[in-house]
C-alpha cells in the first residue's frame, strides 16, 4: 500500500475515505481535518481558551498535543478519580505528567476528587451498589469538567472519537432516547451562564486513527481500560459496530453522519412536545431549574444530581 500523496509506503489505510497515507502526510492530514471541523461546527475561535480534559489515554493526549501545535491556548485538566485498582489513576496521571514534562507550554490542572470532595470514586461506588460505577463516575467527571471550564473562562474539549460517539448513538437509538439524541452533538453551545461550551474536535476520527497519531507523535499513553469498564455496554456496542464496519466499509462513519443530518433537519424534534416548526436550543424540551446548592441547571427539583450525591455521602459520614 502506497501513500496517495507521495507514493512512499503507507502507514495507515483509511478505508472509509479510500485514503492511504505515509506517516508524514498522515501527520499533516489529521490537524488539517481537525481544524476544518473546529471551524465548520463553530467549536471555538483561535483567541479562546480551551480546557482539554485529559485522561492519559490516546485520544485526549493527542487532542491536547494537536491543539497546542495549531497554536491554541489549550490547557489540560486531569481529574484524579482515586481508582487504586490496578494502579489505574496513578498510572494515568503519570502519562499525563510525562506529556507535560515533554511538551513546552503545556499547563495542567489536577483536580483530586478525594481531596476536594472527601471520597474517591470507588469509595463512593461501594456505598451505592445500586448504581453503576461508570455512570456515577461519568456524573462526577462531567460536573468537574464543566466547573473547571467555567472557572478558567474556557471552552471544554474532550477526546471523544467516532467510535465513542457511534457507540453512544447506537445505545440511544436502541432505547429511542429522544432527549439524549437531541443533545448528542459535536458541539454543545453554552445555553446557561453556569454551563460551559463543550466540543469534541476528534468526533470524525476512528479510534485507530487517533492511536496512530499518538504513536507517530511519540505520545506515551495508557493502554489499559479503566478496571470498572470491563464488560461495559459501550465496549460491546463498539465491537458490534466494528463487525458492521468489517462487512461494509465506512458503516460507522455513515451511521453517525446520517444521524447528524437527520438531527439538523429537526427529525428528533418531531418527537418532542413543541413540534418541528422551531429549531430549539439543546436544553429545550427539558424543564430546567437551578440547583439550590451550586446553581447549575438541573432537571431535578432542589439539588442537582451531583450535589445530591455528595450530600448523601456527607450525611453518611456525619
Ligand atoms: P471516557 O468517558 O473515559 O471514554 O472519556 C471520554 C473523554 O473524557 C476523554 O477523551 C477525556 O477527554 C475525558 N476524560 C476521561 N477521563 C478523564 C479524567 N480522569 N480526567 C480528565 N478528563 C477525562
Ligand atoms: Fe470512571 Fe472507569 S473511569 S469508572
Ligand atoms: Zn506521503
Ligand atoms: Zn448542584
Amino acid at each position: 500500500m502506497r501513500c496517495r500523496r507521495c507514493s512512499k509506503p503507507a502507514v495507515i489505510n483509511m478505508r472509509q475515505h479510500k485514503l492511504a497515507l505515509c506517516g508524514e502526510h498522515f501527520l499533516g492530514w489529521i490537524p488539517a481535518q481537525t481544524q476544518r471541523f473546529i471551524k465548520k461546527y463553530e467549536m471555538f475561535d483561535p483567541g479562546e481558551t480551551i480546557l482539554v480534559a485529559v485522561s492519559g489515554g490516546k485520544d485526549s493526549l493527542s487532542l491536547w498535543d494537536l491543539l497546542l501545535s495549531l497554536g491554541y491556548e489549550a490547557r489540560g485538566l486531569y481529574i484524579d478519580l482515586g481508582i487504586s485498582e490496578e494502579g489505574y489513576s496513578s498510572s494515568s496521571l503519570a502519562k499525563v505528567d510525562r506529556f507535560v514534562e515533554k511538551r513546552e507550554g503545556a499547563r495542567l490542572k489536577v483536580v483530586d476528587v478525594k481531596e476536594v470532595y472527601g471520597k474517591s470514586i470507588p469509595q463512593l461506588a461501594r456505598e451505592r451498589p445500586e448504581q453503576k460505577t461508570c455512570s456515577l463516575c461519568g456524573l462526577v467527571k462531567r460536573y468537574i469538567m464543566n466547573e473547571t471550564a467555567l472557572e478558567e473562562g474556557a471552552v471544554l474539549a474532550t477526546g471523544h472519537n467516532l467510535d465513542d460517539e457511534a457507540a453512544v448513538l447506537l445505545q440511544n437509538v436502541l432505547h429511542w432516547q429522544t432527549g439524549y439524541l437531541l443533545r448528542q452533538a459535536p458541539v454543545l453551545p453554552s445555553t446557561h451562564p453556569r454551563l460551559a461550551q463543550k466540543a469534541k474536535p476528534f468526533f470524525r476520527f476512528y479510534e485507530r486513527e487517533t492511536a496512530a497519531y499518538a504513536i507517530l507523535r511519540g505520545i506515551d499513553y495508557i493502554y489499559e481500560e479503566c478496571p470498572f469498564a470491563t464488560g461495559a455496554t459501550t465496549i460491546f456496542y463498539k465491537e458490534l459496530l466494528n463487525r458492521l464496519e468489517g462487512r461494509s466499509r465506512g458503516a460507522k462513519l455513515q451511521f453517525y453522519l446520517s444521524f447528524l443530518r437527520a438531527r439538523e433537519k429537526g427529525f428528533f424534534l418531531r418527537m418532542l412536545p413543541f413540534g418541528p416548526e422551531r429549531i430549539p436550543s439543546v436544553n429545550e424540551g427539558l424543564e430546567l431549574g437551578e440547583c439550590e446548592r451550586c446553581g447549575q441547571p438541573t432537571t431535578a427539583p432542589g439539588l442537582c444530581a451531583f450535589c445530591r450525591l455528595w450530600k448523601v455521602a456527607e450525611a453518611e459520614v456525619g
